[in-house]
């Protein structure tokens, strides 16, 4: 029998209980012994909660116990989570986690930590939710060199994207419906600006280098600029916009970006619509693998910690360490302004002769709504600024993929 412990019964914390209770037979079948949730750590009282008699509220319960060798950590945050976290792989707990903020921030760290001891830090939940990923970084594309890793990575944008395309509509009435609807929480900003994003793929980044991307050397832009006139020259240009997290290798060269981009309707990633996520892998030998599922919601990403906890159980069983090169080393990026991109740009119609005139090359898509829209040959961000510059013309922008 393997106990373990869960710290924080919100709505990941309660998914995973319920996971555990609800498949318990198939998960001992699977694993060769049955998973016990002993304890579930949290401040307040569930009166009347089929599980009320596992909640505790003094986490050093937890860490005494010497028969707890899993604790699920599904508070969010880097306060508490990380004392708790250090505190559990220190005395040979295995920690497996949806807190994708501490994954990023600690997560060499904390594995160090796990090795030392012989257990392990597992954080297949913390990026795509639901979605396999971390895994198959680890293991399955052990063998590769990765090239490159794109991704749909935040729900709230990929649905507020999804409904401006669908609808025409405008990006501060779609934002409050989302809201409305529970899509979209009531502060959004780490959501639309794309900080939820970049910390997601600075996880991924971190695993295709096996040393540390960090998020703030990530270049980071939301969707809140995007007007409906974006997705009107998108249609004109068979394209679709989406929130686009990305990291390159390009032989040795590393970059990673978050920022909506005009994807072929054609691409794989067009296609993920609404609050769904996927990831788009590229390997020197396996070629492009995909991954879709639901990048959030209670049982989904309660079925990611779960997988882990599985995985943190048979390798106590069988006491072994569990894959994953992630080093301390920091990777210096290239800056994101020298990288070459193809622009899609749109001034004001009264301006389009005297922005074109510095635009060499460019293709001209024409006037919608007083907006008259460019796609620029491929350059660096930085020779684009300068035409801006040169120009005087106010334009706004979207990268091509
Ligand atoms: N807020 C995130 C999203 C879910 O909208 O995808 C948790 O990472």
């Amino acid at each position: 029998m393997i106990k373990a412990a869960v710290l924080g019964y919100g709505t990941v914390g309660s998914g995973v209980v319920e996971v555990i209770q609800e498949n318990n037979r198939l998960i001992a079948d699977r694993l060769g012994c049955p998973i016990e949730v002993k304890y579930v750590l949290d401040l307040r009282e569930f009166p009347g909660d089929k599980n009320e008699k596992l909640i505790v509220h003094d986490v050093q319960v937890i860490m005494d116990d010497p028969e707890i060798s899993v604790v699920c950590e599904t508070m969010g945050g880097s306060g508490a989570a990380y004392e708790f976290t250090k505190a559990a792989l220190s005395k040979g707990k295995s920690v497996c986690t949806s807190n994708k903020e501490l994954v990023e921030k600690y997560g060499p760290e904390l594995l160090k930590l796990a090795r030392e001891n012989n257990c392990n830090y597992l954080f297949e939940a913390s990026v795509g939710g639901g979605i396999p990923i971390i895994r198959p970084m680890n293991t399955s594309f052990a063998p590769e060199q990765i090239q490159s890793i794109k991704g749909i990575l935040n729900g709230t944008t990929n649905y507020i994207l999804t409904a401006m395309a669908g609808e025409g509509a405008d990006y501060a009435g779609t934002l409050k419906k989302a809201q409305e609807l529970g899509y979209a929480e009531r502060n959004p900003e780490a959501d639309v600006e794309g900080h939820d994003a970049g910390r997601k793929i600075a996880i991924l980044a971190s695993l295709m280098t096996g040393k540390t991307v960090r998020y703030e050397d990530i270049y980071i832009e939301g969707i809140t600029a995007l007007e409906a006139v974006d997705f009107a020259f998108a249609d004109k240009l068979g394209r679709t916009v989406k929130l686009i997290a990305e990291a390159e290798n390009n032989d040795g060269d590393i970059s990673a970006i978050v920022s909506p981009r005009l994807l072929e309707n054609d691409h794989p990633l067009a296609g993920v619509n609404g609050v769904f996520n996927a990831v788009f892998v590229t390997g020197n030998m396996v070629g492009d693998v995909m991954f879709y599922g639901k990048g959030a919601g209670k049982l989904a990403t309660a079925s990611a910690v779960v997988s882990d906890v599985i995985e943190a159980a048979r390798a106590t069983l069988d006491k072994t360490a569990l894959p994953c090169v992630w080093s301390e080393e920091k990777v210096s990026l290239v800056a994101h302004d020298e990288k070459k991109e193809r622009f899609f740009a749109r001034v004001r119609d009264m301006y389009a002769d005297k922005f074109s005139g510095k635009l060499s090359g460019a293709e001209d898509m024409g006037s919608i709504d007083g907006w008259h829209g460019y796609v620029t040959k491929s350059m660096s961000e930085k020779e684009f600024m300068d035409v801006l510059k040169t120009s005087g013309v106010d334009a706004r922008y979207i990268r091509l993929d």
